[in-house]
């Protein structure tokens, strides 16, 4: 197989969802030449899929929040696993991210006054969430596409990077590692390219898809940023921090997992059993729908497992007394969604929903630079970790992307400019070849026969063994037999005869290898992790544990073995020290089997 085309730039980006479109937009103003390469089709990532808003603390329905508070309500939804450092950037911040977005034309919601609406989401302490609809993502998604377009950046997408490249692939010499480019399949041109670049930013999504039910669709998230770092050489933290959103449809079959967003909840939803009782009132009375996601999503768990679901295994959510013309109003995708897959009317019936794995806390290790320890290589979005901790709040994600973006744009834009020349690759030196025989190594490109039978096994495992409610035996099993499928998938007799970029197993093939490494990080951490603290729920440790685990778990390859260490999470300094410790932990560690 021969290299097709070479592409040269200051900035290369994987990734275009908001996190790398916003990158994309400062690298160039900061006087970078700047490409985006996507998975995905041109706008159409899976931040198009985020609905139900952005958070800031803007003040425009509660003027006593600000920024302290927001980021109080980050650390504590995260159960202290954050860094506090990264929470202050994200919330202090968050005000100008979304003036920005209104000064380039988002059309979010205003009170006939004018002022921008500001609904509650989840474990808010005020209504912080600006919205367009339901389908926030969407808009942000349009507004960020229009800068791009009116910088002229590039973006090619159906384009499935397969490998970081360094200099050390290069030189042969370790010191002084530094990114130089990526190794990519161009399914519309059906060829590889190599992609030249000064500094690299990944923005490639989170792992969600590892699970058989996620709010994720079939072709995305299934850690492919995360591995390409990991393989390079970078850190993975915090990777057993999955968290499971209360409320995706159930059925049918096609469309288990999608979400029903919070915004249901936040704009007046109640949740039901099949019994008819409004059972948060049992588990978080304080907030009842609008507690914790984590809390949220295990009560409705609970509920189901106990003989209190529907008949399709889910419970119910209900927004039939709220107006006909509200729901139009704030929740129409909602509607459509609904009428067009169940064929119900949500002003007149109740939706069918359940637990779905949705946002990955976990990711590769970045500083507040976005900068990861490999030099050159920079990180943002769902695809990094340590900004929402144990637990993100509701509204956080798309904010995120917006002010990290931001930053790591300009960091990388930064880097580029005191490189100078640029590396060139030659293809000998990648050692790069295609697999069509029956023994391969690890830079070979191959596919393997049905993939799709590993990639539905691996999602199981997942859901069965490291679902909501975890404990050492089944995390064990799931363990055990990741490590068989991983020996399976690189063994000799599922190499397939011929390799041919038009065959789908292509893409099938490298996100079964990448569910591979992300579900053994996911394992391990979650047995190495003896309690249960916010997402990570531990049945035989039901207790959330301070003195032994306010650390952060971190993956790191050390040739094939994937080795776990911790580190203590940095202590808060700082005006918010005090907020902090006026906070009265609630009793939402109730124990679940
Ligand atoms: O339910 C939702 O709309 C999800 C929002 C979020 O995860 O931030």
């Amino acid at each position: 197989m021969t290299i097709g085309t070479r592409r040269s730039c200051d900035v290369l980006i994987i990734g275009s969802g908001s996190a790398g479109l916003r990158a994309a937009i400062e690298a160039h103003d900061a006087g970078a030449d700047v490409l985006i390469i996507s998975k995905s089709r041109k706008g159409d990532p899976h931040t198009v899929l985020a609905r139900g808003g952005i958070n800031a603390a803007l003040g425009t329905m509660d003027p006593e929040d600000n920024w302290m508070v927001h980021a109080v309500d980050t650390l504590r939804e995260g159960e202290f696993l954050a860094d506090y450092e990264r929470v202050v950037v994200l919330c202090k911040n968050a005000p100008d991210a979304v003036n920005e977005l209104v000064n380039w034309g988002a059309r979010f919601h205003r009170e006939k006054d004018g002022r921008l609406t500001q609904r509650f989401f989840g474990a808010h302490t005020y209504r912080r969430t600006v919205f367009y609809e339901d389908w926030t993502g969407q808009e942000i998604i349009h507004v960020l596409i229009d800068q791009v377009r009116l910088r002229k950046i590039e973006i090619v997408d159906n384009v499935y990077v397969t490998k970081l490249i360094k200099s050390d692939n290069l030189s042969g010499k370790r010191e002084a590692t530094k990114i130089t480019g990526a190794l990519g399949i161009d399914f519309k041109k059906k060829e590889i390219v190599i992609f030249e670049c000064k500094s690299l930013i990944l923005a490639a999504g989170g792992y969600t898809r590892v699970y058989a039910v996620s709010s994720s669709r079939s072709f995305e998230n299934y850690g492919e940023g995360m591995i390409l770092a990991y393989e390079a050489g970078a850190d993975l933290v915090d990777m057993e921090m999955v968290q499971f959103h209360p409320t995706g449809m159930v059925w049918p079959e096609k469309a288990l997992g999608t979400l029903a967003t919070e915004a249901i909840r936040g704009e007046g939803g109640i949740l039901l059993n099949s019994k008819g009782e409004r059972y948060m009132k049992n588990y978080y009375p304080e907030r009842m729908e609008l507690g914790p996601r984590d809390v949220v999503a295990r009560a409705t768990y609970n509920e189901i497992l106990d003989g209190r679901g529907t008949q399709h295994g889910g419970v119910w959510l209900d927004v039939t007394h709220l107006s006909r013309q509200k729901i139009m109003d704030r929740l129409p995708t909602m509607y459509e969604q609904f009428k067009n897959i169940n064929g119900i009317d949500i002003s007149k019936d109740k939706m069918e929903v359940g637990p779905t794995a949705h946002y990955s806390m976990g990711g590769i290790v970045v500083d507040i630079k976005c900068r990861t320890k490999i030099r050159g290589l920079f990180a943002v979005g769902e695809v990094i970790s340590q900004i929402h901790g144990a637990n993100r709040l509701g509204g956080n994600s798309l904010l995120d992307t917006i002010v990290f973006g931001k930053i790591a744009g300009f960091e990388a834009a930064s880097f580029a400019k005191e490189e100078g020349e640029r590396h060139k690759t030659e293809q000998s030196l990648l050692g790069l070849t295609v697999s069509n025989k029956k023994e391969f190594g690890d830079d070979e490109i191959f596919i393997v026969k049905d993939p799709i039978t590993f990639r539905n096994e691996i999602q199981e495992i997942m859901n069965h063994n490291a679902g909501i409610i975890r404990e050492e035996t089944r995390l064990q099993n799931g363990l055990k037999r990741i490590l068989e499928l991983n020996k399976e998938f690189y063994s000799k007799d599922n190499v397939l005869k011929e390799f041919k970029i038009e065959n789908e197993e292509v893409v099938l093939t490298l996100e079964v290898k990448s569910s591979l490494v992300v579900s053994e990080a996911i394992i391990r951490s979650a047995l190495t992790r003896q309690e249960s603290r916010g997402a990570h729920y531990r049945s035989d440790f039901p207790q959330l544990d301070d003195e032994k685990w306010k650390v952060n778990i971190y993956c790191r390859a050390e040739g094939k073995e994937m080795i776990l260490f911790k580190e203590s999470v940095k202590e808060i300094k700082g005006p918010l020290l005090d907020l902090v410790k006026t906070y009265v932990k609630a009793e939402h560690h109730r124990e679940f089997e």
